[in-house]
């Protein structure tokens, strides 16, 4: 089942298909389970729970846990603090008091019922002092980030997820470009951002204690945690960070392909044929990058390896700091992470999104340029068959590529469908292009039994 599809042409021996090593939580979560060696396994505290649906163990883990574990805390009392730090990180994600203009919170930007992405189109959105300013990335989902490992620029996986001898690359790390590994690390960025929230320590401290549930941060955290707002601006972030660890909320694997896989539903022959496309190595071949079957060990599909991988994605001329013919968003080497500046390998890549609920979205790519899944599918499938359609021409030429300077176009990935030039046939016709959104649309959490269409197949 695991397909290993070597990629030398980026000049990093990359293989595809590694699975969830999952970062910042599996380690707490062996801590905790060692709390109590009866208790239900750190697979199912992973996400990885065999039963897949919703049955998955509610076992959050976080630094809190960890911390509160450690500090000689009955297991129950474990619970209890996760429990309150979940209750307030919520609050928090939802408060626009926290931000400099008072009116973003990160909600705002990550819809809960866009599956934690944009509820808007636009390719950026908007924040800052004045809710006018942008940034240069599209917003991304939040859910199934619990498996995403921590930045490597050499990753193995383990042993019984493939083969731990290979190289696969670069991979792992939150944001498009994966540099940071702590959902409490990302939070500050948001928070502190002059195009985003556009807060300080002090202003997020003073909304805290101005808000409804001080009272219940203060018992969280200690009578005197305002008193410091350093200490109040690292409590905010832990709170985030253990929210976002919530199962239910962000990684409850109900989708149609869930029910699917544990032989709950069916696809219809259009989901069906798309599945097939997205798995076939000489049609879509998504799947050599977006893993759609379950780990060796049963957990699971993430429909991401978590790779950072160059893929050429046109250049978005709306976005502001595109007015600049010098500035490229560069992913890995920068500017937006500068520790791996001057390193030209790690140019124009960015991290392997999941496809869980991404027809939820409304903007895809690291710079939002597209804004439907017919025209993602279609870049897979034509980009070098019709380059045409998706570059600017001039005098007759084609600018491929146009959003990385040519000196980096050897970490282009050049595995199928991205293997063609003009004049050869796309990798995917018109029909199978909507088969393979049609599967795409199976992947949304929140699927019911019973909405299945006739003309369905049952799962092998
Ligand atoms: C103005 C819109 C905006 C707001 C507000 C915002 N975010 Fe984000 N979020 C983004 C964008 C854009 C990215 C991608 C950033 C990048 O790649 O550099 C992102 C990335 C993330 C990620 C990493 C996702 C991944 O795939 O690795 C997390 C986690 C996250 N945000 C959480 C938060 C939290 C928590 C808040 C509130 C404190 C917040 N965001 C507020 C726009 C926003
Ligand atoms: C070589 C690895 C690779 C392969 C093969 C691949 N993808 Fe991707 N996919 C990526 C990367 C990397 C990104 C992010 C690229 C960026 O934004 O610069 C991405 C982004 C996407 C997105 C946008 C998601 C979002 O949240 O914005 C969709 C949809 C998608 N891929 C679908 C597919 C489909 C369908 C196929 C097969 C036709 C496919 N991918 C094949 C690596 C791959």
């Amino acid at each position: 089942m695991a397909r290993v599809d070597a990629r030398r042409d980026a000049g990093l021996a990359t293989t595809r298909v590694r699975q969830a090593t999952a970062f910042a939580l599996a380690a707490m979560t062996l801590t905790l389970a060692a709390c109590d060696a009866g208790a239900p396994g750190t697979a199912a505290a992973a996400g990885t729970g065999a039963g897949v649906a919703a049955s998955a163990t509610p076992v959050a883990a976080s630094a809190v846990q960890v911390a509160a574990h450690e500090a000689g805390q009955s297991r129950a009392q474990v619970y209890e603090s996760v429990r309150q730090m979940t209750a307030l990180g919520k609050q928090l994600f939802f408060d626009a008091s926290l931000s400099g203009s008072g009116k973003l919170a990160c909600a705002s930007c990550h819809s809960p019922d866009h599956g934690f992405s944009p509820a808007n189109a636009l390719s950026v959105q908007l924040g800052g002092s004045d809710m006018h300013r942008t940034g240069m990335r599209a917003a991304p989902t939040l859910k199934y980030l619990q498996s995403v490992p921590a930045f490597a620029e050499h990753y193995h996986e383990s042993d019984d997820e493939g083969d731990e001898s290979v190289d696969a690359g670069p991979t792992g790390g939150l944001t498009w470009d994966g540099r940071v590994d702590r959902g409490g690390d990302q939070a500050r960025i948001p928070l502190l951002s002059s195009f985003e929230m556009g807060s300080t320590p002090a202003k997020v401290t003073a909304a805290v204690k101005a808000a409804p549930y001080a009272d219940a941060f203060r018992a969280a955290f200690g009578a005197h945690i305002f008193d410091s707002d350093d200490a109040t601006f690292k409590a905010v972030l832990q709170a985030l960070e253990t929210f976002e660890q919530t199962p239910e909320t962000f990684y409850p694997y109900t989708s149609k392909y869930d029910a699917y896989l544990a032989g709950k539903a069916q696809l219809t022959q259009a989901e069906l044929r798309g599945l097939q496309l997205f798995n076939d190595e000489k049609k879509g071949n998504c799947a050599s990058c977006h893993i759609s079957q379950r780990t060796l060990d049963g957990a699971p599909p993430q429909f991401s390896d978590f790779g950072l991988i160059a893929i050429g994605v046109p250049r978005n001329r709306a976005l502001s700091v595109n007015r600049d013919p010098r500035f490229y968003d560069l992913g890995a080497c920068g500017p937006e992470r500068t520790d791996l500046k001057g390193r030209a390998e790690f140019c124009g890549i960015f991290r392997t999104p999941t496809l869980r609920n991404v027809a939820l979205k409304k903007s895809f790519f690291h710079n939002g340029i597209y804004h439907s899944l017919d025209q993602v599918v279609r870049f897979y499938a034509e980009r070098d068959t019709n380059p045409e359609k998706f570059y600017p021409v001039t005098k007759g030429k084609v600018r491929k590529f146009d959003d990385l300077p040519q000196q980096y176009w050897a970490n282009l990935n050049t595995d199928p469908p991205f293997d063609r030039k003009p004049g050869d046939k796309p990798a995917l016709d018109e029909a199978e292009i909507k088969d393979v959104v049609a599967f795409l649309n199976t992947l949304t959490d929140g699927y019911k039994a019973g909405s299945g269409a006739a003309d369905s197949v049952a799962a092998k």
